[in-house]
């Protein structure tokens, strides 16, 4: 059977920060938009529109947590600024490439999509989620 959705959101990914948690949660569910658009086909502008939709968010979200860090004085920035900084870039590639991509890229795109956001939440933004709580 075909999963209903392509990422699910756990408990466990919760980083103690509602807001952040919030955001995390609207990432995944578009994602999970382009995931079931690009599935079920035959829609012209809809995955151009959920692309720069993923990726005007993935900014906002970001450029969200960068701010929340900073003011926080969160000592491993640089670090996590760089991260940021090469998803940003990824993304916006992405998104400029549209409803042209092919079958293999979408495949990537995907795989990428789900790769990078686990990885980031349960690995990187959790090592902030320690240090916000402590504050
Ligand atoms: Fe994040
Ligand atoms: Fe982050």
């Amino acid at each position: 059977m075909e999963p209903t959705v392509f990422i699910q959101w756990k408990p466990s990914y919760s980083v103690g920060h509602s807001l952040i948690d919030r955001q995390h949660r609207i990432v995944i569910e578009v994602i999970n938009e382009l995931y079931l658009a690009r599935r079920r086909g035959h829609q012209p502008g809809r995955l151009d529109a959920l692309l720069k939709r993923l990726d005007q968010y993935t900014k906002a979200h970001l450029s969200f947590e960068e701010r929340l860090l900073l003011e926080n004085g969160y000592p491993d920035l640089p670090a996590h600024l760089e991260l940021h900084r090469v998803m940003k870039a990824r993304m916006a590639g992405l998104a400029r490439l549209g409803e042209a991509m092919g079958e293999e890229i979408a495949e990537e795109l995907f795989d990428f999509l789900k790769a990078w956001w686990l990885h980031h939440i349960l690995e990187e933004d959790m090592k902030y989620s320690e240090y916000l709580m402590k504050e």
